[in-house]
């Protein structure tokens, strides 16, 4: 006698004739911004102090461009116009944070930023994704402040410089997530992303030294000693943590050949980008796409 859980060999022939398999996963998509309008116009952070007007932005645009082209090798790139007032708005990762639709569009630190959210916000809703405003009360940088671990069982979300500990709240109810807050305490690695970057294969690579004790326990307890990439200061200040990750490729500025090397024996295949234009306003690779769980609409 069959157990209700077993099933004989024609229904299972007829199951398999049935079978349709799973479509394969959809190509990973981020939101890049054309730099037409980029420039170092204030000083929000300590790389744009003495770069005020210091970027050109045919070498800029140079960059960008060969960013654009890296990153569409290994992904679907969907592009935001640029308005003028909003120079920053290149560095997509701080629209907001969205996963399976839903976005959280970010509130920013800083007024000179501010002007940025509406176009954002209009932007994913005409793309058709579910808009969520985060409170203005509680500034959020989005994506630069807010990484998923690559399982997807954990946000990692950054506070002190710009996102409020506070804001970290309604995410984990938006998404059902565990959320881990960690504190940057080093002025130069302002947002998360500029410091730590999960890896695909369960790595992590960032600086410590951006990171208090209490912070560093926690990515300790999460990634195993040999899941750990430490990345020596020499590196970080060249945003080597501010990486694009998809699969086996990581996508990012100038490193030395210690760290990539280190990357490499862990079977990652680097390509490096020079973005000299982009590190004057306090961004790099990572900084200049936000990813997105699927195209627009
Ligand atoms: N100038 C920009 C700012 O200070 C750079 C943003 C870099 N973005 C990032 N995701 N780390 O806000």
């Amino acid at each position: 006698m069959m157990s209700t859980h077993q099933i004989d060999l024609t229904t299972a022939n007829a199951l398999t004739a049935a079978y349709k398999p799973e479509p394969t996963p959809a190509v990973a998509t981020f939101l890049m911004c054309p730099p037409k309008l980029y420039d170092v116009d204030y000083v929000i952070n300590p790389w744009m102090a003495g770069n005020v007007h210091a970027s050109s932005r045919t070498r800029a645009a140079e960059q960008w461009q060969r960013l654009y082209e890296a990153v569409s090798t290994i992904a679907d790139v969907q592009l935001i116009e640029p308005q003028p007032g909003s120079p920053d708005m290149v560095f997509t990762a701080n629209a907001g944070l969205e996963r399976n639709g839903t976005v959280a569009i970010s509130s920013f630190f800083h007024p000179e930023r501010q002007g940025e959210e509406p176009h954002f916000r209009r932007w994913f809703h005409e793309a058709g994704y579910k808009v969520l405003d985060t409170p203005r009360a509680t500034p959020f940088e989005g994506e630069g402040d807010a990484l998923f671990s690559t399982d997807g069982t954990r946000l990692w979300v950054g506070y002190g410089p710009r996102t409020v500990a506070s804001s970290h709240h309604p995410l984990r109810k938006v998404w059902g997530i565990e959320v881990t807050s960690l504190h940057l305490i080093d002025p130069r690695f302002y947002h998360l992303d500029t410091c730590f970057a999960p890896l695909d294969g369960g790595y992590v690579m960032y600086f410590p030294e951006a990171f208090d004790r209490a912070s560093l326990d926690k990515i300790e307890a999460f990634y195993p000693p040999e899941k750990r990439i430490i990345v020596a200061e020499a590196d970080a200040i060249c945003f080597a943590c501010n990486a694009i990750n998809v699969d086996r490729t990581i996508i990012l500025n100038n490193i030395g050949s210690d760290l990539r090397h280190k990357l490499e024996a862990r079977g990652f295949d680097i390509i490096e980008v020079t973005l000299t234009e982009f590190l004057k306003a306090g961004g790099a690779a990572k900084c200049l796409v936000m990813k997105l769980s699927r195209p627009a609409l």
